[in-house]
């Protein structure tokens, strides 16, 4: 039955990875908003988005809407809700608000007045109430307020979605999980065709596509609020958990050839511990060097690549110019006939490249703007889109179609 409201939270700019990968869920009514997809269904598809969602960070579940005019409503609103079928005394909660134009100024009096409706609650009825945990709580309670209208979410999915449980330790700027997903999601690759990060740090995009390719539910290493609820139907999610087992031992096989690069030994052996922890050792293929020395083991099909961009408008030093184009004769020598997608936050940084750019997709990074450009590799270097061709380098001069 179609009985359940839900939300789930992505990147600005992943709408539509996360809209298609909640259609091939099964969800229905899938509606998109700036940063987020509302959907139906019921109970088992919560925990499925859970599970398998690569490019959400976030799965909440509607509890109730109405109307709320000042504190007093906002109190009896939250009272309303049944809070023990979520938790019990024993257990933790936090409560987070997000607030535009209502009668509260910020967000901590509305999540205050919730936090007491719920702890009023169970005082009432047990007696006691449940501590506050804001490191780990068993149960996340979201207050949306929008001038008069509320709404109120549990969180399903507790720790974000993006912590998938293979990174103990973080490279200095790695790209979220959910993101790379969601980015890899939005490429013509195909999963089976050869794929190179020629600057992979801690190899994000590499081990998302191999989950990707081989039918690996990303959140299979970890846990998931839901399971700690007291209403939870631990027999639905054990099908479903196992479902993805299965699947994920079946799809063992179907890792395509990945290879990384990067010119940093720190980033790749950060690299290598989140390969093993993911259990992909020996899947991936890790070199280290300058990409612009960068011989892949096989002619990769797509690259897919996050270079360093600074801030994002500010003029690029010379060293990251010198890498980027860099980066652009790695493509010219040796990914001839390849489409690759780049990661840019800093448009002066991507004419180094001497690229003709096609699809340009905004999509956010952290607090930086950026694009997710494709190129087709083969077309000749020129001037075009406002872009400059790079700096002649000796593979350039070399070429004789330049
Ligand atoms: C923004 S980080 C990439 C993060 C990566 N996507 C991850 O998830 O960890 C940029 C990476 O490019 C590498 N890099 C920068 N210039 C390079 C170059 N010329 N050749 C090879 N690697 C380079 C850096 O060492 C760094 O690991």
């Amino acid at each position: 039955m179609n009985d359940h409201r839900y939300y789930a939270a992505c990147t600005l700019g992943l709408e539509q990875a996360l809209h298609d990968e909640l259609k091939a869920l099964g969800a229905g009514n899938v509606q998109i908003r700036r940063g987020a997809c509302e959907f139906r269904g019921d109970r088992a598809l919560g925990y499925a988005a859970c599970l398998w969602l690569r490019s959400a960070v976030r799965v909440q579940e509607e509890l109730l809407r109405g109307r709320v005019r000042d504190r007093d409503d906002l109190y009896d609103f939250a009272r309303s809700v049944d809070w023990s079928r979520s938790i019990t005394t024993l257990q933790t909660l936090a409560v987070d608000a997000s607030v535009r134009d209502s009668f509260a100024n910020d967000t901590r009096f509305p999540a205050l007045v919730v936090k007491d409706a719920i702890c009023d609650q169970f005082r009432e009825a047990k007696n006691k109430r449940p501590d506050v945990d804001r490191e780990r709580p068993d149960l996340i309670a979201k207050l949306v307020l929008h001038a008069d209208q509320a709404i109120l979410y549990r969180d399903l999915s507790g720790e974000p979605l993006h912590k998938r449980g293979y990174r103990e330790i973080q490279h200095k700027s790695p790209l979220n999980e959910a993101l790379a997903a969601g980015l890899l999601l939005a490429t013509d690759w195909d999963k089976k065709e050869p794929l190179c990060d020629p600057m992979c740090g801690s190899a994000t995009f590499l081990v998302e596509a191999a989950f990707l390719a081989m039918d690996r539910a990303p959140g299979l290493a970890r846990s998931f609020s839901f399971e700690r609820f007291v209403d939870a139907d631990l027999d639905a999610w054990r099908t479903i958990y196992d479902d993805a087992e299965r699947r994920s031992i079946a799809g063992a096989s179907k890792c395509p050839t990945l290879l990384g690069n990067d010119r940093h030994s720190g980033a790749l052996s950060i690299a290598e511990i989140a390969i093993d922890a993911a259990g992909l050792k020996g899947k991936v293929r890790l070199q280290e060097g300058d990409c612009a020395e960068f011989v892949p083991a096989v002619a990769p099909s797509v690259v897919v690549v996050n270079p360093p961009y600074g801030e994002r408008l500010d003029a690029p030093t010379e060293e990251l110019a010198a890498d980027w184009s860099g980066l652009g004769r790695f493509f010219h020598q040796r990914c001839q006939g390849a489409r690759a997608y780049v990661l840019s936050g800093n448009p002066e940084l991507t004419r180094h490249l001497g690229l003709r750019a096609g699809n340009k997709m905004p999509v956010r990074n952290g607090p930086i703007e950026c694009r997710w450009i494709r190129y087709e590799i083969g077309h000749k270097t020129r001037q075009a889109d406002g872009e400059t061709a790079p700096q002649p380098g000796p593979a350039d001069r070399n070429d004789p179609s330049s």
